[in-house]
């Protein structure tokens, strides 16, 4: 099967690149890597912070690659307070906590032809749980939201957790969910708790990041074995 594995920063698939020999691509200001993996051919990208990098390089790896399954993996900010850094969580839903058109009298998230959450695929988010159940991990799962600001205001976290009843929050897992419900491709969005997301979450966030990335990234590498 061709699956993608995509990030957004260097460090979220690093793992991958270090664990297996890989051959370089570039198309649009992107680095593909190729490579074998347990019985998959896999196409590994990461996208650069933010919706639109990350709908870019997920329609490429669609569009250009042909992938038949996306994994994404990387950190998030935790919205509430039942989650520690370095746990694992993957989404059930996501939505764009930044997509506003309330003026016009839609729900915040609301967006133009979709409705306000995509749903992940139910099949990977399975395999997911047998991973963590076989390696004895903690896995979690919840509603994550994205939007193009790293959030490090506790109003505002309280904003987003009360607004979509989410999670967690990071800044491109909903462009992918769209772009990959748009395509019908079936995806998976893991993250790993960088922070939590109020005052000063920057400082836990370059503190934990590189650790909490790799953390995510080898269960998904992990998770692949299982597909
Ligand atoms: N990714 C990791 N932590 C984040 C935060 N606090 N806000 C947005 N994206 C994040």
């Amino acid at each position: 099967m061709k699956i993608a594995i995509l990030g957004a920063m260097p460090e979220e698939i690093d793992p991958f690149i270090v664990e297996i020999p890989t051959q370089i691509d570039y198309y649009a200001g992107n680095k593909f890597y190729k490579a074998e993996f347990a019985g998959h051919e896999l196409f590994i990208a990461y996208s650069k912070i933010g919706k639109v990098n990350a709908a870019i390089t997920a329609t490429l790896l669609i569009e250009k690659f042909k992938v038949e399954a996306l994994l994404f993996t990387g950190v998030a900010g935790a919205l509430k307070d039942n989650f520690k850094i370095g746990e694992l969580l993957y989404a059930t839903k996501l939505a764009q906590h930044d997509l506003d058109i309330s003026a016009f009298g839609h729900p915040v998230g609301y967006v133009p032809g979709n409705e306000i959450f995509v749903n992940t695929s139910k099949k990977l988010n399975k395999i997911a749980v047998k991973t963590a159940k076989d390696l004895g991990l903690t896995l979690k799962s919840g509603v994550i939201v994205s939007g193009d600001q790293f959030i490090c205001d506790d109003d505002k976290k309280a904003w987003i957790a009360k607004t979509f009843g989410a999670d967690a929050v990071e800044m491109e897992g909903a462009s992918v969910a769209q772009v990959c419900s748009a395509f019908k491709v079936p995806f998976f969005i893991m993250r790993a708790i960088s922070d939590v997301a109020g005052h000063k979450a920057e400082i836990n966030y370059d503190e934990f990041m590189e650790n909490s990335a790799k953390t995510s990234a080898d269960f998904v590498l992990k998770m692949i074995e299982k597909i």
